[in-house]
C-alpha cells in the first residue's frame, strides 16, 4: 500500500541508560584486574544515541523506551527534551539500563550492559494511546535489538499495522526471530553482526556476493553494513556496492559510531534521500563521531555535517 508522505518525523523505540566510560591500554583477559585511567558517565543506550542523531539532522524525533524509578531516568527524559526528543516514557519497577563501556587506546572498545526496566517495555505499553498516536504520526521506525524479543515484535507488528517503514539495526545480533527481516525496509548490522545473521562462521569472510545470496535468502531487501574504517556494503536492489570511510581526523573513540551512523541515516531517509545519498552522510558523520569521545556526546549536528562537506 503507498503511504502517504508524512512530516519527515522519525520514531525510535530502544533503550535508554547512564554508562560509565573507561579508559584502559587493553581489555582484562578472564580472571584479570586491570587499572583503567579516566573515567566519566553519559547517558546512552543505542536507542537514545539513535534518537539524538536524529534529532542533531534536525529531524522531528520521538523516543520510547522504558526506565527506572530513579535519577538516571529522570536525567534520560531531561536530556532527551533538552535535544527537542520528544521522550516517551514508561516507568517500571527496575533500575534504569547501565552499560560499563571500556574504551582502548586504539579507538576500539567493549560494552557490558544491564537491561534493567529497558527490557520491560512491553507491546501493551506500544498500544497506550499517546505512544500509538506519536509513531502513528512518524515517517520512519528505527529498532535495535536491546529489546525484549516480544517488545521487537509487537514494534514490527505495530509499524506494519500503520503502515510505516522500519530501519532496523540489528545490535545486538542475538535471538532475533528470522521471520522480522522480511519486514524491514532496511538492515544496518556491521560486520560481525552480518556474519551472525547470515550464518556465516567467525572464521569464514564472506564475500559482498555471498552477504547479497545469504541476506536475500532471509528475506533482506536492503541492507547497509557497516565495516568500521573500511566503510559500509549497501546492498540495494540485488547489487552490492561500497560507500566508502570518510577519514575526519585521529579516531579515539569508535564508541557509538554504529549508533550515529544508523541515526543519521534514517534521518537523512525522512529528509527524502535515496538510500545510498542517505548513507554517505552517515558515513560522514559516523567518522566525525570517533574522532569525540564518548557516544551521544559526539554525535554531530547537522551544522558541524555541513560544514564538514
Ligand atoms: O552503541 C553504544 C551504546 O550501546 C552505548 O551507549 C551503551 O549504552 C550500549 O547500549
Amino acid at each position: 500500500m503507498e503511504r502517504s508522505r508524512k512530516k519527515g518525523k522519525v520514531a525510535v523505540i530502544g533503550l535508554a541508560g547512564q554508562s560509565a566510560f573507561m579508559a584502559a591500554d587493553h581489555f582484562p583477559a578472564p580472571g584479570e584486574t586491570i587499572a583503567c585511567s579516566s573515567l566519566f558517565f553519559e547517558l546512552g543506550g543505542k536507542g537514545y544515541n539513535q534518537a539524538i542523531a536524529c534529532a542533531r539532522m534536525g529531524v522531528k524525533t520521538v523516543f520510547i523506551g522504558a526506565v527506572g524509578d530513579d535519577t538516571n531516568g529522570v536525567e534520560c527524559k531531561t536530556e532527551l527534551e533538552k535535544e527537542g526528543i520528544t521522550a516517551c516514557l514508561v516507568k517500571k519497577t527496575e533500575p534504569t539500563a547501565y552499560a560499563v563501556i571500556t574504551t582502548r587506546a586504539d579507538s576500539e572498545n567493549t560494552v557490558s550492559v544491564y537491561s534493567g526496566a529497558a527490557k520491560k517495555l512491553s507491546g501493551e505499553d506500544l498500544q497506550r494511546e499517546e505512544i500509538r498516536k506519536e509513531i502513528a504520526d512518524c515517517e520512519y521506525l528505527l529498532l535495535q535489538n536491546e529489546l525484549s524479543t516480544e517488545c521487537l515484535e509487537a514494534s514490527f507488528a505495530l509499524a506494519s499495522q500503520l503502515h510505516i517503514p522500519v530501519i532496523f539495526n540489528p545490535a545486538p545480533a542475538d535471538h532475533i526471530p528470522p521471520e522480522l527481516f522480511a519486514g524491514c525496509e532496511v538492515i544496518t548490522p556491521n560486520y560481525g553482526e552480518a556474519k551472525v545473521l547470515a550464518g556465516f562462521a567467525e572464521s569464514e569472510e564472506p564475500s559482498e556476493q555471498d552477504f547479497l545470496e545469504a541476506l536475500r535468502k532471509l528475506g533482506v531487501k536492503q541492507a547497509v553494513i557497516t565495516m568500521g574504517c573500511k566503510g559500509a556494503l549497501l546492498i540495494d536492489g540485488g547489487k552490492a556496492s561500497m560507500i566508502p570511510a570518510v577519514s575526519c581526523g585521529t579516531a579515539i573513540d569508535t564508541t557509538g559510531a554504529g549508533d550515529t551512523f544508523n541515526g543519521t541515516l534514517t534521518a537523512a531517509l525522512a529528509l527524502g534521500k535515496r538510500l545510498e545519498e542517505a548513507a554517505k552522510l552517515a558515513a560522514i558523520a559516523a567518522g566525525i563521531s570517533v574522532t569525540r569521545r564518548g557516544a551521544a556526546g559526539s554525535i554531530p549536528t547537522a551544522d558541524e555535517l555541513n560544514a564538514y562537506l
